[in-house]
C-alpha cells in the first residue's frame, strides 16, 4: 500500500463519520484507492448469469451515486453495486445520522436514501468501466406511488447497470419495510415483472430484504421471489435489533446496525432463506462480514456471492483482496473445489 494511501486512510479515520466517508469518496475518485493485483482464478464464480472474478463484492450505500465503482472495482472487489437511487434527488435524514461503534466493530446509520436521483446516476454510471456494477433501486420518501419508483428505477437504468437489487429493506424510509408484506411483495413484484416483459435483453433482479423476519415471513418472500422469476435475494439489510452485548456510546442511537454484531443474526436468517429457496433463485450474503472466516461462513449459510460494507469503515477499502485469499484458503482445507460447491453442501 503507498504511503499517500496509507495517510490518507488515517486521516479520514480521524473525521466524523459522514465527513470521513465523503474524503473517502472524494480520494477514490482522485485515484488515491489502493489497486489489488487479479484474483486467484480459482475465486471466480458465476451467480445468475454474472461472472464475477471474486465472490467479495461492494454492498449498497458506501457508493450510493456511483462514482467511484470503478475505483472499488481496481481495489479488488468482485463486484459493486451502486444506490439505493431514488427518481428524484433526497436530501435524506438531518446530521449527524452516522455513527462508528468502534467498540462493537459496527456502525448505525439512519441516512434515509440521500442520493442525486436517477438523472445523475445513470450519468454516473455510464462512466464505470469494466466490472459487475448493480444498481440498487429504491422509493422517494414522499412518493404517492412507491412501487412506480421502483418501476422508474429499473426502466431508466435498464442496459447500464449489470443487475438491479430491489431493495425494500431499508429501516430510514419510515414504510419501506412494509412492501416485505405478502400483498404489497406481489404487487411490486408483478409489476416489476410487467415492465421487464418489454424492456429488450435481460439483466437479473434481485430482492433485498432486512433481517428483522419472522420464518413465516421468510417462506413467504421466497415463494413471491421464485414465482416471479427473481434471479437472487441479498441477506441482509441492517438490523433494527440491538443484541445484547453492545459497549458503545452510541449504541441506542436510532437507525440500522451493521457490522459485527449484524453476523450472526444475518447469517441465521440467509441459513433460512436457503432451506425456504430450494435452488429456486440465488443467495447474496451480506452482514458483518469482516474477515475470511466470515465470508466462508456466509457461503457455508448458501451465499454464492457476499457483500459488506461496515467493515470497509475500521479496516479501509484494501481489505477485499485479503479476505478472498482467506476465503479459498478455508474452502481448500474443507476440500470443496468452488465457491458453489460449498454454497450448496448441508
Ligand atoms: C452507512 C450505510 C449506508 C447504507 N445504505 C444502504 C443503501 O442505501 N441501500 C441498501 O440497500 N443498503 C444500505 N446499507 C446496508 C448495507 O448495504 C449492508 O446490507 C449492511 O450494512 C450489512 O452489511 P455490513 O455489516 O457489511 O455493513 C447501508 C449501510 C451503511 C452502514
Amino acid at each position: 500500500m503507498s504511503l499517500a494511501h496509507d495517510l490518507f486512510a488515517r486521516a479520514i479515520q480521524a473525521l466524523p463519520a459522514e465527513d470521513a466517508h465523503r474524503a473517502a469518496i472524494t480520494g477514490l475518485r482522485a485515484g488515491l484507492g489502493p489497486r489489488s493485483a487479479a484474483p486467484d482464478p480459482a475465486l471466480a464464480v458465476e451467480i445468475a448469469g454474472l461472472k464475477l472474478p471474486s465472490p467479495i463484492g461492494l454492498a449498497a450505500g458506501f457508493d450510493k451515486n456511483a462514482e467511484v465503482a470503478a475505483a472499488m472495482l481496481r481495489a479488488g472487489f468482485g463486484f459493486v453495486e451502486c444506490g439505493t437511487v431514488t427518481p428524484l434527488p433526497q436530501a435524506g435524514n438531518p446530521r449527524p445520522r452516522l455513527f462508528r461503534l468502534a467498540e462493537d466493530q459496527a456502525v448505525i446509520n439512519r441516512m434515509g436514501f440521500n442520493n442525486v436521483g436517477l438523472e445523475r446516476f445513470a450519468q454516473n454510471l455510464a462512466r464505470a468501466p469494466g466490472g459487475v456494477v448493480g444498481a440498487n433501486i429504491g422509493a422517494n420518501k414522499d412518493s404517492a406511488d412507491r412501487i412506480g419508483d421502483y418501476v422508474i428505477g429499473l426502466e431508466r437504468l435498464w442496459g447500464k447497470a449489470d443487475y438491479f437489487t430491489v431493495n425494500i429493506s431499508s429501516p430510514n424510509t419510515p414504510g419501506l419495510r412494509l412492501l416485505q408484506g405478502a400483498d404489497a411483495l406481489a404487487d411490486l413484484l408483478g409489476r416489476l415483472a410487467l415492465a421487464r416483459r418489454d424492456l429488450p435483453g435481460a439483466a437479473p433482479v434481485f430482492l433485498k430484504v432486512a433481517p428483522d423476519l419472522a420464518d413465516a415471513e421468510i417462506g413467504d418472500i421466497a415463494e413471491a421471489a421464485a414465482a416471479h422469476g427473481l434471479a437472487g435475494v441479498v441477506v441482509s439489510n441492517t438490523t433494527l435489533s440491538r443484541p445484547p452485548g453492545l459497549r458503545s456510546r452510541r449504541r441506542s442511537e436510532a437507525g440500522g446496525l451493521s457490522g459485527a454484531p449484524l453476523m450472526g443474526l444475518s447469517t441465521q436468517v440467509l441459513r433460512r432463506f436457503r432451506e425456504a429457496a430450494r435452488g429456486r433463485f440465488a443467495l447474496i450474503g451480506a452482514g458483518g462480514v469482516a474477515s475470511g472466516a466470515d465470508a466462508y461462513a456466509k457461503v457455508r449459510a448458501g451465499a454464492s456471492a457476499i457483500q459488506l460494507y461496515s467493515a470497509l469503515v475500521f479496516h479501509g477499502p484494501g481489505l477485499a483482496p485479503r479476505l478472498g485469499r482467506d476465503l479459498l484458503e478455508r474452502m481448500r482445507a474443507d476440500g470443496f473445489a468452488s465457491i458453489a460447491e460449498a454454497a450448496a453442501a448441508p
